[in-house]
């Protein structure tokens, strides 16, 4: 997969995708991540890539051009079409299923404004698709095409080790995960619980189903109502 990030702090999306899962899927040939600052595209001896808004106020809406050339530039690098996404708080919610969507494309152009944020005219013309990763606003989109680039990183075929396999992740089926625990059985600050000692898979996945389900009802109640429970499920929830 192909990702293109249009951005005035490439770099700091590079510095994100180095590391760990997201390192080895680039060094797996499985994520190439290519990115594109405007103010290589903009013009004059100041290279403006802002200006004030019309209307007044505060701030510093990113100009039509720098982006659009920055935009063909990304577009041309590579035949294959690619969907256009803008980061902005105004962005329709990431969800797991978007992230899993946006994974099986074969290219993406990720857009991070910075100020205001960006000319309307330029997201009429050239974005597919708006994205938000939460209801708080951040000072650019660049640590949300990040996390773009992470979730979707990891879901390539053969970026995860058999042990870090992403079927049993939080929101894969709709639920949170359960808790993990690891060596030592005992502990001061409390010991395994005993299932997960027990050697009896069926009821080590009925365990862990239990918890999923209960700290989703605990804690999100909003994704039990959207969540394919079955009839066992159900009753669980109802113990
Ligand atoms: N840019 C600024 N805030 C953002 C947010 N919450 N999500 C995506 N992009 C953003």
């Amino acid at each position: 997969m192909r990702i293109d990030v249009i951005s005035l702090f490439p770099e700091f999306i590079a510095q994100c995708a180095a590391f760990g899962v997201v390192g080895r899927a680039g060094e797996r040939g499985l994520l190439a991540l290519h990115g594109w600052n405007p103010r290589d595209y903009a013009e004059g001896n100041y290279r403006r890539v802002d200006e004030r808004p019309f209307g007044g106020g505060p701030g510093m809406v990113m100009l039509i051009e720098p982006l659009r050339a920055s935009l063909k530039a990304a577009r041309e690098a590579d035949p294959r079409p690619a969907k256009v996404i803008y980061l902005s708080p105004q962005g329709a919610p990431l969800t797991q299923a978007k992230v899993r969507e946006l994974a099986a494309r074969e290219r993406l152009i990720l857009l991070c404004g910075r100020y205001e944020g960006v000319d309307e005219r330029l997201i009429q013309a050239e974005v597919d698709e708006e994205i938000s990763i939460g209801d708080y606003v951040l000072s650019g989109g660049e640590l949300a095409a990040a996390v773009v680039v992470d979730a979707v990183a990891r879901l390539q075929d053969g970026a995860l080790n058999d042990a870090e396999s992403a079927v049993q992740d939080s929101f894969e089926d709709g639920l949170l995960d359960c808790p993990h625990y690891t060596r030592p059985v005992e502990h001061e600050l409390g010991d395994v619980p005993a299932v997960l000692m027990s050697g009896n898979h069926a009821e080590i996945a009925r365990w862990r189903r239990m918890q999923s389900l209960g700290r989703t009802w605990q804690r999100r109640a909003d994704l039990i109502d959207e969540a394919s429970l079955s009839k066992a499920d159900r009753k669980l929830l109802d113990t």
